[in-house]
């Protein structure tokens, strides 16, 4: 049997010190987080009486709760701050689960929600066979044009207008561009459905005040994963300024989405949350400057990148342009994910280049020539392990707290 600590070992070696990772869905912690993430905190339940009436008139069913009482009103109201949003919570143990407690907050059995196409980078979650199925939810979609990455934003409100959704819901796992809300916004509002915002991949740059603003562009309620361009532990969270709203997610959270929260992984949030209120505005802007410089330098070594004329990217992710990949260098995308594991370089295999993990390693625009000529000269199956492990090397954690 392998040695469970030499499993961890090795993978910490080789993710941690060797390796340069572009995936747009992960991040690392700063040491404080992760110690957080293994206090005494992990261990423990809470149970609201709200949820339990009739058990006394403590605030908890659960004894030797001071802690994590003190932490969920912390961390709720640190989040209430970075956001700009009136109400808060940490509960949501993932993205996914997030997105399930909105769903179930604003929406009926028999609905109608309108969606981004997973063609359009949309998330699968929200397609007919997943999520909506166990709400009885009818999935629509948005119109959406491919030339820009973006909703077609007259079109979608009249998509809205007339097959009168109870929710729309923006946001998706491939996403270049802020979305245009204005007209979406009116057409909420002409037929009464909730706009909302899976903030997943771009939670991180919300926070440091980048790509957009959802609650002063009319977004009703915010659901996340809290590890993507947000540099925190694996969860999730919600957040509203509609108490209505707010207040329904809450009401259905326990025992229908989940129970215990894990307090520990709250705990880490909070202190990402903390680093994000000092750090989070250079971060963000670094993390946006790096996509676009990449996306640069790759063009410079005919790799081929999609969008140029737009700048490549205002997020943290860039897109291959699968097509060209295959005509002019006979690669899919998962080959060249391939390609580029064998040498050190962590991309996934449909297509994604993200830079927030680097940017959160300290990485810069001048470090993006020196990964873009990596990337290129694996993709042509040179052996770059070496030099991709020096170079990683020369990186360190940054945006946290001494
Ligand atoms: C847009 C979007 N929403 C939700 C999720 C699910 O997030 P989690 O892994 O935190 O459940 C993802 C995952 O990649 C995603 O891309």
């Amino acid at each position: 049997m392998p040695d469970l600590r030499e499993i961890v070992r090795d993978h910490e070696r080789w993710r941690l010190q060797e390796a340069v990772n572009l995936q747009p869905s992960e991040n690392v912690m700063s040491d404080a987080a992760r110690a957080l993430l293994a206090s005494d905190f992990v261990h423990r339940y809470t149970l609201p009486t709200r949820y339990a009436p009739g058990l006394g008139d403590a605030k908890n069913a659960y004894r030797g709760t001071r802690g994590t009482d003190a932490m969920e009103t912390l961390g709720e109201g640190l989040a209430c701050e970075v956001f700009g949003v009136s109400h808060a919570s940490l509960k949501p143990l993932s993205g996914h689960l997030a997105g399930f407690l909105m769903l179930q907050a604003c929406t009926h059995r028999g609905d109608r929600i309108l969606v981004i196409h997973p063609e359009h980078g949309g998330y699968d979650g929200y397609m007919p066979g997943f999520l909506p199925d166990y709400l009885g939810l009818k999935v629509d979609f948005l119109p959406f044009d491919a030339k820009t990455w973006n909703l077609d934003p007259k079109a979608a409100a009249d998509a809205v207008l007339q097959k009168r959704p109870q929710l729309v819901l923006v946001g998706a796992s491939l996403i270049l561009f802020p979305y245009n809300l204005r007209w979406l916004r009116g057409a909420c509002d002409d037929v009464n459905a909730v706009l909302a915002y899976d903030a997943s991949h771009v939670l991180g740059l919300i926070a440091g005040g980048e790509f957009q603003r959802p609650f002063l562009e009319g977004v009703d309620v915010v659901t996340a994963s809290t590890h993507k361009s947000f540099p925190g532990p694996q969860g999730g969270l919600l957040l509203s300024n509609r108490a209505d709203l707010f207040d329904r997610a809450m009401d259905t959270i326990m025992w229908r989405t989940q129970d215990n929260a894990n307090w520990a992984r709250i705990a880490a949030t909070a202190q990402v949350l903390l680093e994000m209120k000092a750090f989070g505005k250079a971060y963000a802007k670094q993390i946006v400057a790096n996509s676009q410089a990449l996306g640069k330098q790759l063009d410079k070594w005919g790799f081929p990148v999609k969008f140029k004329d737009l700048g490549f990217s205002r997020s943290h992710q860039l897109h291959v342009d699968a097509a060209a990949l295959k005509e002019k260098w006979g690669l899919e995308p998962w080959e060249l994910a391939d390609r580029l594991e064998a040498n050190n370089l962590i991309v996934d295999a449909v297509g994604r280049i993200g830079t927030n993990e680097v940017t959160r390693m300290g990485a810069k625009e001048e470090d993006m020539q020196t990964i873009a000529g990596l990337m290129a000269r694996a993709a042509r199956s040179e052996d770059v392990r070496k030099e991709v492990a020096e170079f990683r090397g020369g990186l360190h954690l940054s945006y946290v707290m001494t």
